[in-house]
């Protein structure tokens, strides 16, 4: 058995075993590794203990079994747990092997794994993989960054287990260093930006328009067939149609309205930031989660304050506006995104194609989307790109979205109705196509009260003024 595996696989959770096994199905002999024995017991039961899948608790064996160079995957939670596995494989490893980390580490911890294990002749990669557990098993868009050269080893069997977009895989080599895992991060952003749409858009139709689940239902169902077809929207439609096991009625009704997070989204936000780049829709998506949790005190300030009686609004019209400021807000959200990534890729020298990301964007993973082809197509006309909104192919899609969601906007905002996804990817777009904005007045202000200068329309130069009064 010893050094025959073609892949090996450290964290046999429900990610890993659907991941291995995977692996196994197209045609590749897999290694499972795990400490605890009911998971690789588990994987053994279910790979059939075949010549394809095998598994063990112990690392020695684990990584004596595998061919040279040793691909080693982990799929283990981000943070101390990959550097101590790391620790742990190393001394059993040899020159060139490859250990890769596919959770949703953070990048500067990817880029100080990769600058420790190079020292030693290990390639490392962050490859960001999407797409759940089912993706995991099906099919996943996997996002690997690190050595070129390394990866022509993994190549082969990342684009045999990757989601396929009519016929194409959804997994490319991405860059040097964190590229990979930098790349993730901003697609949970988008992710978080979408899902904090859909579940605006779901609010207005129901208090707006009565909607009950089955129109819900019915509602994303039809919009999944059209241009908004995408991952989020069909589960969406899905959601709305299952029954409560636990009493009668829906079991939307029932969830806690509390979402929880684990921190790429904010990551995302945060680094957007130091970079200063805007991604308002993703920055509000964060913010909701956080005024979500806030339970407690909303259920306080709820009490204390009127609303205004929302007056409804015709269904049939309701629903066009709706699916119309859907359609524009995902635009702008991808385009915030792409536009963070594009601005990552000079200053961190990650040298990103975003079209090859829109690319393997189009199947597997959480933020796949129809919409996803024609963002490929813009950035294949012009990879320089530096915000989706500057492309032609793009500028009637959201020309003719704009006026509703100004007409929803202002009706949510007139109906007490928060929809702070949708206003702020209006007040992006506003914002981004003005070409004049009043912050010559933030300017005068700064130097007002403490010098800061200011630069002048009709002529070059640096420029203060004592102010009179
Ligand atoms: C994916 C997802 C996944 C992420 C979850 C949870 O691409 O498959 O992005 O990697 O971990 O969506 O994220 P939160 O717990 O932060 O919502």
């Amino acid at each position: 058995m010893a050094g025959t595996y073609d892949f090996g696989l450290v964290g046999l959770g429900v990610m890993g075993r659907n991941f291995i096994l995977n692996v196994a199905d197209n045609g590749f002999s897999a290694f499972g590794n795990d400490l605890d024995s009911e998971k690789v017991n588990a994987l053994i039961k279910e790979g059939g203990n075949t010549q394809n899948v095998n598994a063990t608790t112990d690392a020695q064996i684990f990584v004596e079994a595998l061919s040279k160079p040793r691909k080693i995957m982990l799929l283990v939670p981000a943070g101390k747990i990959v550097d101590s596995v790391i620790d742990s494989l190393l001394p059993l490893l040899d020159k060139d092997d490859i250990i890769i980390d596919g959770g949703n580490s953070f990048y500067t911890d990817t880029d100080r794994r990769e600058a420790y294990l190079a020292e030693k002749g290990i390639h490392f990669f962050g490859a960001g993989v999407s797409g759940g557990a089912k993706g995991a098993r099906r099919g996943p868009s996997i996002m690997p960054g690190g050595n070129r050269e390394a990866y022509q080893h993994v190549k082969p069997i990342f684009e045999a287990v990757s989601a396929k977009y009519q016929g194409e895989p959804c997994v490319t080599y991405l860059g040097p260093k964190s590229a990979g895992n930098y790349v993730k991060m901003v697609h949970n952003g988008i992710e978080y930006g979408l899902m904090q749409l859909t579940s605006e858009i779901y609010d207005l139709l129901k208090k707006g328009g009565n909607f009950n689940n089955d129109e819900l239902h019915q509602t994303y169902a039809t919009w999944n067939k059209g241009r908004l077809q995408s991952f989020l929207v069909e589960i969406t439609s899905e959601i709305f149609e299952q029954n409560d096991d636990l009493a009668d009625g829906q079991l939307v009704d029932k969830i806690l309205d509390k979402a929880k997070q684990k921190g790429t989204g904010k990551w995302t936000s945060q680094n957007a930031m130091d970079l200063g780049i805007p991604v308002p829709s993703i920055d509000i998506a964060v913010s909701m989660r956080e005024i979500s949790a806030l339970k407690d005190e909303r259920i306080k300030a709820d009490a204390l304050y009127d609303r205004p009686t929302i007056k409804p609004m015709d269904k049939e019209q309701l629903e066009e506006l709706a699916e119309k400021a859907l359609y524009f807000a995902f635009i702008i959200t991808y385009a915030q995104g792409l536009h963070q990534l594009a601005d990552a890729s000079k200053e961190y020298g990650y040298e990103l194609q975003i079209a090859e990301i829109a690319k393997i964007w189009r199947a597997g993973c959480i933020i796949r989307a129809g919409l996803l082809a024609d963002i490929t197509k813009a950035f294949n006309a012009d990879s320089e790109l530096p915000n989706l909104l500057l492309s032609p192919s793009f500028i009637e899609k959201v020309q003719s979205t704009v006026p509703a969601v100004r007409e929803l906007v202002a009706y949510a905002a007139k109906n007490g109705i928060p929809s702070p996804g949708l206003s702020n990817s209006l007040t992006y777009f506003d914002a981004y196509t003005s070409s004049r904005l009043p912050l010559n007045l933030i300017q005068a202000q700064r130097d007002y009260f403490g010098s800061h200068t200011y630069e002048r329309l009709d002529r070059d130069g640096i420029f203060h003024t004592e102010w009179e009064h």
